[in-house]
Formats: C-alpha cells, structure tokens, sequence
C-alpha cells in the first residue's frame, strides 16, 4: 500500500511501495490499448505542472496521464507567470495552493526544490526531476519496461554509462533498481563521475567495455551538452569514438540485452542511430510506459483506487 504524501525521489522506497506502483502502472496501461482511453478515476482532482526546466516526455505524459483520468489539469511556465516578476517559488505555489490545487508535479533547476515545497504546502507534491538530485518517474518508468521485457528485475546486471555526475536519471534508476534487487554498474569518463562513488556502493568503471561486458541492459545517458563549456570531455567526436554505444560495444553485452535511454537522444554521440533504432532498443516503450506510470503516481498519491 502507499502512504506517503509525495514522491520526492526513489531513495529510501521500499520493494513493497516500488511494487505497489510498478504493478498498478501495469494494470493502468491497459487504458492505453483501448480506442475509448477516457475514465473518471480523477473526476473531481486538480493538478498542476509546474515546469521550470525545458521537458517534452515527462510534461506531455503526466498531462495525458491526467487527461485519460479525467483530472482538472494546469499547466504553468515561469517564461509566463509572475516568476518573472520577482514572485518567489514559495509564493507562487501557496498563491496556486489558496486556487485548490490537490497535486502538484514540479521540476525545478535546484535538487530539493520540490522537497522545500513539499514540506510547506498542503498539496501532494510528485518531483518531475530536480537539479542533479532524482527522477523519480523516470526510475520507474525504467523500471517497468525491464520488468516488463525480462520478466523481472532481480539479479538483472544493469549497465548505466555516461554523464553520471549530473544525471538526475541515473541517481532514480539506481535506487529504485537496487531496492528491486538489481545489480547496477556505473560507467564514465573520470570527469563525468560523482566525487564520492562510494555512498552509491555499486560497480564503477571508467571504460564502458567492462560495464557492457555481459549486461543484460545498457542504459546510455544524454551527454549534457549545456555542460559543456566546462570541458567535460575533448570534443564530440572523441566522446562519441570512446564512449558511444556502437553495435561493435553493444555486441558485449547479453545477445538480449535491452538499450534504453531517457532521451532526448543526442543521435551520433552517445548513441548511434542504427543502435537508437535497432531491434534491441525499447526506448520508445520506456516513453509509452511513462504514461503508465504517471497514471499510477497521480492515483496512489491522491489515495484513489485504479478502477
Ligand atoms: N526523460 C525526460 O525527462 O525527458 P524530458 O526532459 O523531455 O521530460
């Protein structure tokens, strides 16, 4: 069962309450196969996104997952409201809370902005990705399409290479997977790995041939091109010759082995086209899964059954 008030990050979720989502996202996806997607499962809630970042996947699937509900949805862009004015964040989110938000979905440049909002407001509060912090729904979006392609999670060696410093993805998967009894190994160039490694208590490598080496999935990371200008790696070309999933590198991993990846993709950087798009991709069904699992979040949270 679920009790908490908001979904802040996977860290500290047990395998129960990681369950009790993944199995109701299952249920739920099933709205998705039918031509009639409309139920009123949250006739009568209101939710609000609240973007301060750029998203396409997570903004559009938490408002489709809100629509086939039949949840009263807003949507709110810094660039258009009174942040521009001055207004704090605080601010912003008591004056939408005194309108009757039940819910709101926020990401926010700085890890734990939706947290400091969690603590002070009423409504329930889901972190659609936080600075360097978490991704919640991404974890479990993740987590559901292994799930789902392998039949389970536990004893999966899961390989995830790249950005990991400044990966808020790879933070979500890693406790979410490690909960669910997955082993993960990390991999990245020196530069693009956290200081202190060992708090993760996972496999860490700085060639990715050791990390794909016999892994049943391969999650490539976007390479932060905003963070660039810090020199983080050469040059493009040098990242992608070094550390792109090339069909040659994947050929280490399981014949089997799942390639997904957040998106968006930089196509021919850390990842090739014919491999974004080959046979062993499933990054498309990570984004359907995606609506699933806001589905499951929005109902969980608002402590309404999924019928
Ligand atoms: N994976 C993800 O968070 O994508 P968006 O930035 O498009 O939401």
């Amino acid at each position: 069962m679920w009790h908490r008030k908001d979904l802040l990050g996977l860290e500290g979720l047990t395998r129960p309450e990681l369950e009790t989502i993944l199995d109701r996202a299952e249920r739920l996806k099933d709205i998705l196969a039918q031509p009639e997607k409309k139920r009123t499962t949250l006739r009568g809630r209101s939710v609000l996104t609240l973007f301060f970042e750029a998203s396409t996947r997570t903004r559009t699937s938490f408002e489709m997952a809100g629509k086939f509900l039949s949840a009263d949805l807003t949507s709110i862009s810094p660039s258009t409201s009174s942040a521009q004015k001055g207004e704090t964040l605080l601010d912003t989110a008591r004056n939408l809370e005194a309108m009757g938000f039940d819910l709101v979905v926020m990401r926010h440049q700085f890890s734990g902005a939706p947290q400091f909002l969690a603590e002070r407001l009423a409504a329930h509060v889901i972190n659609a990705g936080d600075g360097l912090h978490e991704h919640p729904t991404q974890g479990l979006l993740d987590m559901m399409t292994i799930r789902e392609k392998k039949g389970r999670l536990d004893g999966l060696q899961v390989a995830i290479i790249g950005d990991i410093a400044h990966s808020r993805v790879a933070r979500s998967d890693l406790w979410g997977l490690r909960a669910m009894g997955a082993q993960v190994r990390l991999a990245g160039p020196a530069t693009m790995l956290p200081d202190d490694l060992s708090a993760f208590g996972v496999d860490t490598f700085t060639r990715p041939e050791e990390a794909l080496e016999g892994a049943d999935v391969v999650m490539m990371l976007r390479v932060q091109l905003e963070r660039q200008q810090r020199g983080l790696f050469p040059t493009p070309h040098e990242y992608s010759r070094f550390w792109g999933l090339t069909p040659e590198r994947l050929r280490l991993a399981k014949p089997d082995a799942l390639v997904m990846h957040p998106g968006p993709l930089n196509r021919g950087l850390e990842i090739p086209t014919e491999v974004a798009d080959g046979d062993q991709s499933v990054i498309l069904e990570q984004v359907t899964n995606g609506v699933a699992v806001r589905m499951a979040c929005l109902t969980l949270l608002l402590g309404v059954d999924d019928k």
